[in-house]
């Protein structure tokens, strides 16, 4: 065997952790391979969010997922720049409709001031139908957090994978079983990181749903509008893609199915259009063009499980359930560190100084093409609807 298949860390599974996680690990000289029982790479729950990047502003005090998502909005930013990917920072605002509702803002933002992460301020009425005129006007109160952006939840990940594999990273998809790859890690000291289900949690996945507006309907909103959290869900959303899609959604469903198909339920269609037409009743005259449905890899822990098993050389990546976009770069950076410092292992090459701009195209069929003749389906419905869609209609004229 040459030296050239012994790799320092294997990669199970590219979705947006595996992917973020790979694009890290190569720049700082770690000789990687990347291992997708898929077809196409982002093909599961990164296939399926809302692609909002979050500043963490509730994620849970001490949590290992608000460090990562802190870590993450160090990083991602210049990353995204050097990338050359879209992003918006169009901001989020919450929306108090009663005054139950309306005695839980204080808490929100003392709960993020104390996080001492992102900005948040209160909105008067005045202020809030100033930023969001084609709001309903029953709102009795409203937060701004400035800083909540979004991205392209399917370039993103799919760049950095790029990016990794033009500096010397492999990426198989398909074809490999994971008997091997455990016994590879076994043989070989590597770093595996299994994604969904090990056995120290039970993944139970929560179904999310969406209706995609056409572009006519962009001006509705000028950031993403949020409804007051309960015990039990952050609630419908109604945000906007960076390609000007406006999306109302997701739901949470739990669900025993790990691969729903894809179909919508039309109870649930009928309580998103309510939604919409409780938020921002002008919504409802632009036509829906889209609807997806994605689900998140949740745990009965509500935080991230990254457990390093350093007598086994596994280190395990799970329940990433609903801010792993938001975390990528966090959650790969800790997964650097435990790395070096749980097994000891040094990167095999020295690390990369820069990040450089990756070309790409999309096509009219769907799929976009990297010049070193590498083609991937597009699996994201925002990015599907946002560019290929509109392409193809164009075409047609
Ligand atoms: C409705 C919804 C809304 C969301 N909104 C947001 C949001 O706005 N912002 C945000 O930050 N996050 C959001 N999330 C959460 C985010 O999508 C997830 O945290 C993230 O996708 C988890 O990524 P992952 O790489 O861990 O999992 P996945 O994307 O599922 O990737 C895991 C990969 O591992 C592969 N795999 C599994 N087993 C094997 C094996 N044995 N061998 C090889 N490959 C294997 C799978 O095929 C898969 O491709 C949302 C999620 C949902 C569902
Ligand atoms: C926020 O900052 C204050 C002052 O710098 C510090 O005492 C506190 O521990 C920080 N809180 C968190 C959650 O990091
Ligand atoms: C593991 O690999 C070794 C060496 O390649 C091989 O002899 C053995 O049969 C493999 N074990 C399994 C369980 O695949
Ligand atoms: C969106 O609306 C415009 C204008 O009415 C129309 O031309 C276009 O086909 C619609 N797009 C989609 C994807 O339905
Ligand atoms: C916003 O509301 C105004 C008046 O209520 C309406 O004329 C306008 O078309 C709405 N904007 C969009 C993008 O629907
Ligand atoms: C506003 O509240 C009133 C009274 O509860 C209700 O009748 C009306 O339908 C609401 N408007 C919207 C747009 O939800
Ligand atoms: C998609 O389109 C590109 C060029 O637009 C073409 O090169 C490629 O072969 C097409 N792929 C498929 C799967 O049809």
């Amino acid at each position: 065997m040459t030296t050239d298949q012994i790799y320092d860390v294997v990669i199970i599974g590219g979705g947006v952790v595996g992917c973020a996680t790979l694009f890290h690990l190569i720049n700082n000289g770690y000789n990687c391979i990347m291992l997708e029982k898929n077809k196409d790479l982002v093909a599961e729950a990164s296939a399926g969010n809302s692609g909002m990047l979050h500043t963490g502003f509730d994620a849970p005090l001490g949590s290992l997922e608000l460090h990562c998502i802190q870590q993450c909005q160090l990083h991602i930013f210049d990353i995204l720049n050097k990338l050359d990917l879209p992003y918006n920072r169009i901001g989020a605002t919450m929306v108090a409709w009663d005054s139950a509702q309306m005695s839980k803002l204080p808490k929100i933002m003392q709960h993020s001031r104390i996080s001492n992460l992102s900005e948040i301020n209160q909105l008067s009425l005045s202020e809030l139908y100033q930023r969001e005129p084609n709001l309903s006007r029953n709102a009795t109160g409203a937060i701004h957090i400035p800083g909540e952006t979004i991205v392209d939840p399917w370039l993103t990940p799919m760049v950095m994978a790029e990016h990794a594999r033009i500096r010397g990273a492999k990426i198989y998809t398909r074809n490999i079983g994971s008997k091997i790859v455990i016994n590879c890690s076994g043989l070989y000291g590597d770093i595996v990181e299994k994604i969904a289900g090990y056995s120290s949690f039970k993944i139970k996945p929560r179904k999310g749903q969406y209706l995609i507006f056409n572009k006519t309907a962009k001006d509705v909103i000028s950031s993403s509008i949020l409804p007051v959290p309960t015990e039990i869900t952050k609630g419908v959303i109604v945000f906007k893609s960076v390609y000007d899609n406006v999306i109302i959604g997701p739901t949470a469903e739990e669900t025993e199915d790990r691969h729903p198909s894809p179909t919508i339920d039309s109870v649930i269609t009928k309580r998103l259009w309510n939604h919409g037409k409780k938020t921002v009743p002008s919504l409802l005259k632009h036509d829906i063009v889209h609807m997806y449905t994605g689900v998140r890899p949740a745990t009965e822990n509500k935080d991230y499980q990254i457990i390093a098993r350093p007598d086994r050389n596994w280190l395990t990546v799970g329940g990433i359930r609903s801010t792993g976009l938001s975390g990528c770069i966090g959650i790969a950076n800790h997964i650097l560190s435990q790395v070096k410092d749980k097994f000891g292992i040094e990167p095999s090459k020295s690390s990369w100084e820069t990040i450089q701009k990756v070309n790409f195209k999309f096509t009219k069929n769907g799929t976009v093409m990297f010049p070193y003749g590498i083609e991937h389906l597009i699996t994201h419905p925002l990015t599907f609807t946002g560019v290929t869609r509109q392409m193809i209609s164009q075409s047609n004229l």
